[in-house]
């Protein structure tokens, strides 16, 4: 559960508390402080009542007794009022059948029984009922405003609670959706920063981070790019004396072979047989030499050096190849070499993984890019590969330290296809080192 939805809920759930405590305790609180209003008045009507109409009971004087309780007959919250004499006669009454015979509060009453005495003699009893209903109308009616009033005050807290929970959470979405760019790779990304809270100092270590990887990336690319081409160059310098010097070295020998063989014509034969195995030997060093560095990348250029990697590749397994070239491009030296070790990584990978009977390769430049295809139809490449390969990833660095990138798109059993891309270098014709 994300941060925010968090804090919403927990906030809300207090804030639901809160306005639960309140709703049922306030009218509670006020309900009862209404009947104990009501009681007080009861009583005190009651005793007034009682004072009331205590000389015309003494007197026995029916016309004062009614006189008497003229005042509370007319007052609007009394519901009954009975005076009984000792025997339980009715000596005077108003709505004696609202009377439940009980005595303090019931839903609807509040009933007051009072002996009236003259020292210990009872002259009569009086009880008298206060109606609940206006009470109960003024309950309902607070009950109900504060209900309304809840209701508006939770929806506002919610609400509330919800934009707090968004103030407070989008800095850190948007420093964790910056975070996630930054992982993904795009190093030149900067999180938001400018806060001076604990967010914002998040906010600058993560642009810091971002900054030093991006760096030690970028130093890790030119050392990268450095032993490429220390490498290509080295590659360059043993192929040449392979070739030139060792290859010489045999040429001489077999010559002076031959010398000898005119002067000593019983060591012909061996002689011969010694030279016969020279030429493989040279041959061998013309391989070496061209494996580590294709003269003919030089010589002739990409295409004709792909060319002879597919022919090569043919004639030692019998995979049908197909090489398709656009034009041939005008590109410079370090383009050149990476093609042709993107496509010897790959037709490598072909001829050991692949099972494929064929494989194609084009290469297309337009619009400034070189765009290098090898694509075999064999079994594809399997779901996860193991980490200590390093040809494809070779093959990756290569394209990205040029500015380029690779796909790779292998549905399993449809073959496989790298698609590397490469920006040309607009080749300045006095400095630039065509291949051709
Ligand atoms: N054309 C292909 N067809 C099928 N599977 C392939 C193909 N190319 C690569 N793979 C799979 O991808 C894996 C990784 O290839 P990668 O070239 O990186 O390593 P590798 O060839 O196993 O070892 P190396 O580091 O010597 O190149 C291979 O092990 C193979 O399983
Ligand atoms: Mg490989």
């Amino acid at each position: 559960m994300s941060f925010r939805a968090r804090l919403t809920l927990t906030m809300g759930a207090l804030v639901l508390l809160i306005a639960a405590a309140l709703f049922l305790y306030l009218p509670r609180k006020l309900e009862r402080e209404a009947i104990a209003l009501i009681s007080h008045k009861a009583e005190t009507l009651a005793q007034l009542t009682a004072f009331t109409i205590h000389p015309s009971l003494y007197f026995e004087d029916r016309a004062a007794l009614e006189e008497a309780l003229s005042g509370a007959r007319r007052d609007k919250d009394v519901a009954y009022l009975i005076v009984t004499d000792p025997a339980g006669k009715t000596l005077a009454s108003m709505h004696p059948e609202r009377a439940t015979g009980g005595r303090g509060v019931s839903r609807e009453l509040y009933e007051v029984v009072m002996p009236i005495r003259d020292g210990n003699r009872e002259l009569a009893r009086l009880q008298i009922g206060i109606s609940l209903a206006r009470l109960n109308r003024e309950i309902a009616r607070a009950r109900l405003t504060m209900a309304l009033l809840g209701a508006f005050i939770l929806a506002a807290a919610l609400v509330a609670v919800v934009l707090i929970g968004n103030l407070l959470t989008r800095p850190l979405t948007e420093v964790a959706a910056g975070a996630r760019r930054i992982a993904e790779g795009e190093l030149t990304h900067r999180v938001p920063a400018g806060r001076t809270d604990e967010i914002g100092q998040l906010a600058a270590s993560f642009n810091d981070m971002a900054a030093k990887i991006a760096e030690r990336d970028a130093s890790l690319r030119q050392l990268s790019r450095r032993l490429l081409s220390v490498q290509e160059q080295e590659r360059v310098r043993i192929a040449r004396e392979v070739h030139d010097e060792l290859g010489q070295a045999l040429t001489a020998m077999k010559i002076d072979l031959q010398q000898l063989g005119k002067r000593r014509r019983e060591l012909q034969e061996p002689l011969g047989a010694i030279a016969h195995n020279i030429d493989g030997i040279v041959d061998l060093v013309r391989r070496i030499a061209a494996d580590l560095r294709p003269s003919i990348l030089d010589d002739l250029g990409i295409t004709a050096a792909l060319e002879q990697q597919l022919r090569r590749l043919r004639e030692s397994t019998g995979i049908a190849t197909t090489l398709t070239v656009s034009v041939e491009p005008q590109i410079d030296m370090l383009t050149g070499v990476t093609l042709y070790r993107i496509a010897q990584e790959a037709l490598a990978n072909v001829v050991r993984h692949a099972e494929a009977t064929a494989v194609e390769v084009s290469l297309v430049v337009n619009e400034g890019r070189a765009v290098l295809t090898i694509r075999d139809d064999g079994r594809g490449m399997p779901q996860s590969i193991d980490a200590a390969s390093l040809g494809l990833l070779g093959i990756r660095e290569r394209a990205e330290l040029l500015g380029g990138s690779v796909a790779i798109d292998s549905p399993p059993g449809e073959g496989t296809m790298i698609i590397a891309t490469l920006p040309l270098i607009p080749m300045d014709p006095d400095h630039a080192h065509p291949l051709r």
